[in-house]
């Protein structure tokens, strides 16, 4: 096992919108000191990191979506960079923008990004041994490899999805079929789920190897995954689970450069402190009480519809003297809901809405609490993050959360607070326990220091995933 190619829609630094980037930008770096070649391709966005890095164009060619044809380029991100080579696939009108998702021509996007891919593949001169495709966004890739009679050469190469998501599925109908490179017809079931074209579950279908982001999440989807139940029953002797990890490189309160201040166990109330203060600055708190905060997108699986009621009730049922703080963007009515709110508990409650990397470390650094009231949680990275920086995590039971936290009542291992019900009711009661816990300071502290030595680092991980490109071997 020599070489990996790693195909995405999103890679830290380059193109984040949630954890999707923070693994694809890490684990290849992991890989790569193991020894292996682990490449990452993308689709190009117009982002910070495109504009001020040099780029080299290694191939330039035109593909064509049905009739209509677009012009791209490869550039590639030299290995120096990042620790690890990417490969950006700039298509005209398509891939050329601001945003990795959201436009009504995803669908066009997506499928030409992936046939684009394939051409790459196809010219490589060192091929990959195992191509490693993250979720719907590049699930038509190894059907293409499959079947399409263009792609022959590709394969035998053994393919691996790894589900970080299952809720979304990329689907579409039957009438873009003829954006689709020519294959052998009698396999057209494998693109279908439910009438439509599925990416995801072509992809499930068609993979030689599936990983999903935590073992407890592969456990889930067996029952609940949006529709795909019954296939990833079929397809569970190829499944395995994975934990997700934390790249130290990044997320290292020592070494932090977006910190206020940087701390290690040794340092750490002082440290957090400076990092509570600011965002006691910034937004109109009281520094000594206890910090709950909530960083995410504002979508269902994330629970953040449950937010507004959470806020009201903390402060007019449970009568908690806590300060609370979100960072997210997401659905509308969420947003205008906390607005609301935001005006009536002036000093209690407040909130930036919209993406801010720097913002999300700095409420690692120091707010108390991190509030993750998730109905899907496939692994949860905040969750590992906030361990490590000593924000105490409040989160329900579900996927990922399972596997990386423990209930602080469970004796000298115990250390984050679970909630058992996804209720507003449960969620105030998991912030009462955590007032309680900081209100025992001696207890408190012991607990922060106990997280912080938690080792969710990549390493194990990664190791995990050449134990299984290894198996592919033997197939
Ligand atoms: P998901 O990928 O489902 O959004 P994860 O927990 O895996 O959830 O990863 C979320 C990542 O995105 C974390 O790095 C988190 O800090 C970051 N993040 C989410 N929302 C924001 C935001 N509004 N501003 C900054 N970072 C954010
Ligand atoms: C997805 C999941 C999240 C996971 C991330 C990285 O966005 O929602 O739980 O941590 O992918 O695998």
């Amino acid at each position: 096992m020599t070489k990996i190619i790693h195909v995405s829609a999103e890679c830290y630094p380059i193109a984040k919108v949630g954890g999707l980037a923070d693994v694809v930008g890490a684990l290849p770096k992991y890989q790569e000191r193991s020894g292996i070649t682990s490449q990452v391709i993308m689709p190009f966005y117009a982002k910070d990191f495109t504009k001020s890095t040099p780029l080299n164009c290694i191939l330039n060619s035109t593909i064509y979506l049905a009739e209509t044809a677009f012009d791209y380029e490869i550039l590639e991100v030299p290995k120096k960079q990042l620790g690890f080579t990417v490969f950006l696939v700039k298509i005209q009108n398509l891939t050329d923008r601001e945003e990795v998702y959201g436009y009504l021509d995803d669908t066009e996007r997506f499928t030409a990004f992936q046939k684009v891919v394939a051409n790459f593949l196809l010219l490589m001169e060192h091929k990959p041994d195992v191509i490693h495709c993250h979720d719907h966004h590049t699930g038509l890739l190894p059907f293409f490899i499959s079947y399409a009679y263009k792609y022959k050469a590709l394969k035998n190469i053994p393919t691996v999805l790894t589900i970080h998501n299952a809720q979304y599925q990329g689907e579409f109908s039957f009438d873009k079929l003829n954006y689709f490179p020519e294959y052998d017809l009698q396999h057209s079931g494998m693109l279908e789920w439910d009438y439509r074209i599925n990416p995801l579950a072509t992809a499930i279908k068609c993979v030689w190897k599936i990983t999903t982001v935590s073992p407890s999440y592969l456990i889930e989807l067996q029952k609940k995954a949006n529709g795909l139940e019954s296939l990833l029953q079929n397809e569970q002797p190829k499944s395995i689970g994975i934990l997700n990890g934390v790249d130290p490189e990044v997320w290292n309160p020592k070494t932090d450069p977006l910190l206020i201040k940087n701390f290690s166990i040794q340092n750490v109330v002082s440290g957090r402190k400076a990092n509570k203060e600011w965002i006691c600055n910034e937004f109109g708190f009281d520094p000594n009480l206890p910090l709950v905060a909530f960083i995410g997108r504002f979508v269902y699986e994330k629970g953040s519809d449950l937010l507004p009621d959470v806020i009201t009730q903390t402060f007019e049922k449970f009568n908690l003297n806590v300060n609370i703080l979100i960072l997210g963007s997401g659905d509308l009515e969420t947003t205008s809901k906390l607005e609301e709110i935001q005006k009536k508990y002036d000093k209690k409650y407040n909130h930036h809405i919209g993406y801010n990397e720097k913002l999300s470390h700095i409420i690692y650094a120091g707010a108390d609490f991190l509030l993750m009231p998730s109905r899907v949680e496939p692994c949860g990275l905040n969750q590992m993050y906030a361990l490590r920086y000593g924000m105490i995590p409040i989160v329900s039971q579900v996927g990922g959360l399972i596997d990386t936290i423990t209930d602080i009542d469970n004796g000298e291992e115990g250390f984050g607070i679970t909630v058992k019900k996804i209720s507003v009711h449960e969620i105030c009661f998991g912030i009462q326990r955590a007032a309680d816990v900081y209100n025992n300071k001696s207890f408190y502290s012991s607990k922060r220091k106990q997280i912080m030595k938690i080792d969710n680092s990549w390493d194990r991980s990664a190791e995990q995933y050449i134990n299984m490109y290894h198996s592919l071997k033997n197939n």
